[in-house]
């Protein structure tokens, strides 16, 4: 009896802490929840006429080392020795060349008082744009000269492809928007990207190939898309097509090569932590809001209903205001609210 008392007591004080512990875990999981967007849950997206974005470090996760030159038959084909002979070889050029973009912006900021009154230098931006490119195409003729990327093939493309590692919730969230999906990149190759993307419908990609001989890389690379320049110039092209539809243009980048497009969008969201991204944009007189303010501008987080009519207006010019997104998870908030299905990755 007096067993039976107690055991009732002991399972009366386990069960209690299992709620306490669950009540715990729900209020946990409800306050992340709360703080990604604290917007109302009737939320019905940001209407959207025209959707860009950059593919490395934005839709994947970023790799220094650059996989091309494995892509090429002489690679392929490499005893170990050799390729460790290779991967010496284009580790070097890496190198080099990320100490010396690194000097450039650090050397070019140098020279730039930092925005105290926070304007915008649209033309501080663009000069200083114009010789980082510089700086890189002298980089990208070593390249060239190297040899290392002759002989790429599309079987070692569709090889290389499957070591890209994916940005958490990008194809996810993307897979879900009911719109073109342009890509707009540096990337050498637009074979790798619309593999690495392919599932996504309604994908467009605006950028570069190797040009080829026999169906083998001759080794240069394509210039097409590789500045800053090039990116708004395509985005401005790009989205003179959707003209007739309602809404806002959104581009989505990470670094320095996006600020153009990003500037020149109604809504540029930049994603990731570059920290050069945020120095630049210190400099330039950009800023960087968190992306809630963005709902805040359409003054929809305090309205308990959302109202259909209001037109969120387009803006030609974004005034140097960007927006900040920690993951492709709130940009899903962002595009789709309510309607956003589960991501999980
Ligand atoms: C292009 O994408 C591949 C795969 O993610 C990557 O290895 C490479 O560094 C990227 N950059 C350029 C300039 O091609
Ligand atoms: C910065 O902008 C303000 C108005 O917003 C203007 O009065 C001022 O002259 C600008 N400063 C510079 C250096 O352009
Ligand atoms: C190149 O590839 C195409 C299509 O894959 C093929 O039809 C063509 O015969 C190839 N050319 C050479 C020279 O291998």
């Amino acid at each position: 009896m007096k067993l039976g008392r107690r055991i009732t007591r002991y399972l009366f004080f386990i069960i209690i802490i299992i709620i306490a512990i669950r009540m715990n875990k729900i209020t946990a999981l409800s306050s992340v929840k709360m703080q990604k967007n604290s917007c109302p849950r009737d939320w019905p997206g940001l209407r959207v006429r025209f959707l860009a974005f950059d593919f490395d470090s934005t839709c994947t996760v970023e790799d220094t080392t650059g996989l091309y030159y494995k892509a090429t038959e002489t690679y392929r084909r490499a005893s170990e020795a050799k390729s460790k002979v290779l991967d010496k070889e284009w580790e070097s050029l890496g190198n080099t060349y990320l100490k010396g973009h690194k000097e450039t912006i650090k050397r070019l900021l140098e020279n730039v008082p930092y925005s105290e009154n926070g304007n915008l230098s649209m033309e501080g931006l663009k000069s200083f744009l114009m010789e980082t490119h510089n700086f890189d195409s002298e980089c990208t003729k070593k390249v060239e000269a190297s040899g290392l990327l002759s002989g790429i093939s599309k079987e070692g493309i569709i090889q290389i492809a499957k070591n890209v590692q994916l940005s958490p919730g990008c194809v996810q969230v993307l897979g879900q928007v009911n719109l073109p999906l342009n890509v707009i990149s540096f990337n050498w190759s637009k074979d790798l990207i619309q593999i690495v993307l392919g599932q996504l419908k309604h994908l467009r990609i605006a950028g570069n190939n190797f040009p080829t001989e026999d169906n083998k890389s001759t080794g240069q690379i394509d210039s097409h898309v590789s500045t800053s320049f090039d990116k708004e110039a395509e985005f401005m092209r790009l989205v003179e097509g959707q003209k007739e539809i309602e809404g806002l243009s959104v581009f989505i980048g990470d670094s320095i090569g996006d600020l153009l497009p990003l500037l020149k969008a109604d809504v540029g969201i930049v994603i990731g932590n570059s920290n050069t991204m945020r120095k630049v944009a210190k400099a330039f007189g950009i800023k960087l809001l968190p992306l809630l303010d963005l709902y805040n501008r359409y003054g929809r987080c305090n309205s308990v209903q959302y109202d259909s009519s209001i037109v969120i207006p387009s803006t030609t010019d974004n005034n140097g205001i960007l927006y900040e997104a920690t993951s492709w998870y709130e940009i899903g908030e962002l595009l789709l609210g309510n309607r956003l299905l589960p991501v999980t990755d």
